[in-house]
């Protein structure tokens, strides 16, 4: 094993785990989940194979986006528990060799937060400069607002005051401003505290917004991604900033830093998760590949966050409207289930339709993409939404512990499905026991995954197969090789690829027991069920007896 390949570079091998605290396990029995339910959890955590935890918002705050608006950095909610909870939560997750990152918001705070009271008290106040504020806004493109069925602006006029201020999401979170360099340093602060407290990186919240709508405009944004990454990494080698940039791959790879790798260290791939799931509408990889084929190499020790749902709406935004809605149609047909005109709020397993070969092949996908994967709780077990839960809520719905929903004694925050995703048909306690559940898999695709070098370290090569259904690419590095080949639709298929340098070589599945030889020109057929994957490793060719006795003398 290389130097290269050690825990100092530990994200790129990484295995995220996001979790709302809120709704992952109540420990005091209130209806809410909290930092002492969680650290009940550790141990199923660390038992299925995840290596970082990222916990959505945990700060004080007045719930008005799921906390996303909030009202103090430097605390916990007291719903969630207390400080002394979370530092016996880091303790126990690092005992168990997780590491832990945050949610980062500081693009905005709640509107309720002190600072924003102090700065709309009147024009003078010391921390007006603190959020955005215009006489005259430049007029809005309502196409860009975030949240459609909320707001048809950016700008909010305060009374008080007789100016607007920005708000790049809902008109309760006005915006930050850092472009003042004691906001800035107040953001440091927050950053310092948190590690201070055993935290190896933030999952930063909507960075092109944080660094583009600030006043006056920064000469250089991206000074101040480099500014704090530097910050971080002189007080903790080692910790990452992992970026929710959704914007296209020519605009995005700025945000890695170009050619330095001294911004963000690890972006979510918006686009690659929206062709895959084109890909997955058509049963066709052509999207998925053309997307790989087109996404430019990360820096060196930055790397690509893969993942194919999330917290939010599957946002479909990169996408053609036309394309937009084979998606629709596909996975989600009914208007309730679609949000915001661009995207779907359903969780992968009921889009999938509870196919579960499917659902399989769909996150041997992920894991096997070249990237680090993220996954979101309660997908390890297939859980479904609950659509009479209000907007993007709908995903974000208790963990099921066990036949009885078992994350509450009492009425939990959010309501709990019914029917086939409900509870006693989709829980953690009965895939524990049933050694073909979903959960069951991901722990092996896990494992295998992190025994793999070549898929998080490799150079990857996405391989014709002649067939439109067949996603099949390589990964290299120094001289060790996988092939890796996805079936998207449910017929069975032969594919054949060539593996240049690999011929005669040997390939072994590391899914299942089976064996494939490459042909002395390189071709190699690739036998793939319906929806079925393929995690094959190369090893050079057996020698004959005869020669390995002749290479012994
Ligand atoms: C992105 C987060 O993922 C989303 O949930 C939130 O509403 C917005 N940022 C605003 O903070």
């Amino acid at each position: 094993m290389r130097l290269t390949y050690t825990s100092d570079v530990w994200y790129k091998n990484a295995v995220v785990y996001c979790l709302d605290v809120e709704t992952f396990k109540d420990g005091n029995g209130d209806g809410v989940g909290d930092f002492r339910g969680l650290t009940q959890q550790i141990d199923y955590l660390a038992g299925l194979g995840v290596t970082c935890l990222w916990l959505m918002p945990f700060f004080p705050t007045p719930n008005r986006d799921d906390g996303y608006d909030i009202t103090d950095f430097y605390s916990i909610d007291p719903r969630l528990g207390t400080l002394g909870d979370f530092v016996e939560f880091v303790r126990t997750a690092h005992d168990r060799g997780l590491r832990v990152i945050a949610d980062l918001v500081v693009n905005h705070t709640s509107d309720q937060h002190p600072w924003f009271a102090q700065a709309r008290s009147s024009k003078d106040s010391p921390m007006r400069d603190w959020y955005v504020w215009s006489d005259t806004p430049e007029p809005d493109d309502p196409s860009q607002v975030v949240f459609p069925d909320k707001e048809n602006s950016f700008w909010e006029y305060d009374e008080g005051t007789g100016q607007y201020y920005l708000h790049s999401f809902y008109r309760h979170q006005p915006d930050l401003n850092v472009g003042n360099p004691e906001v800035r340093d107040e953001i440091a602060r927050i950053l310092g505290f948190w590690m201070e407290l055993g935290l190896s990186g933030f999952r930063v919240d909507a960075v092109p917004f944080l660094v583009e709508n600030v006043n006056p405009k920064l000469a250089n944004p991206h000074e101040f991604l480099q500014d704090i990454r530097a910050f971080m990494t002189r007080r903790k080698g080692g910790s990452i900033l992992l970026g929710e940039v959704n914007l296209p791959y020519k605009e995005l790879i700025r945000y890695f830093g170009e050619g330095l790798g001294d911004q963000i260290t690890v972006c979510f791939d918006f686009v690659g998760m929206q062709k895959a799931w084109l890909s997955m509408a058509r049963q066709d990889a052509g999207p998925l590949a053309a997307a790989l084929r087109e996404r430019p190499q990360p820096p060196k020790d930055c790397q690509w966050a893969m993942f194919l749902r999330n917290h939010d709406e599957l946002t479909l935004d990169k996408l053609t409207e036309e394309e937009r809605h084979e998606i629709f149609r596909a996975f989600g047909p009914h208007e309730d289930m679609q949000i915001y005109g661009r995207g779907l709020r359903r969780r992968l397993p009921s889009m999938l339709g509870g196919d579960l070969r499917r659902i399989k092949m769909a996150y041997s996908l992920l894991f096997s993409l070249p990237g680090t994967p993220v996954i979101f709780y309660g997908e390890e077990i297939g859980m479904g939404e609950n659509l009479d839960e209000e907007g993007r809520m709908a995903v974000r719905i208790p963990m099921q512990w066990s036949d009885d929903g078992g994350f509450s004694q009492a009425e939990p925050v959010r309501e709990i499905p019914e029917g086939s995703f409900a509870p006693d048909r989709v829980n953690v306690a009965d895939q524990k026991r049933d050694t073909n559940s979903l959960l069951r898999w991901f722990q092996l695709l896990i494992e295998r995954y992190r025994e793999c070098p070549e898929l998080a370290w490799g150079d990857y090569t996405v391989l014709d197969t002649g067939h439109d259904a067949v996603l099949a690419h390589r990964c290299d590095v120094d001289g060790a090789t996988m092939v890796i080949a996805h079936n998207l639709c449910d017929t069975a298929l032969d594919v054949e690829v060539t593996l240049t340098r690999l011929e005669r070589c040997r390939l072994t599945d590391l899914l299942v027991d089976d064996n494939l030889e490459i042909a002395d020109d390189g071709t190699a057929r690739l036998p793939m069920a319906p929806h079925g994957c393929r995690w094959l490793r190369a090893s050079p060719p057996e020698i004959p007896p005869e020669d390995a006795s002749i290479k012994a003398r």
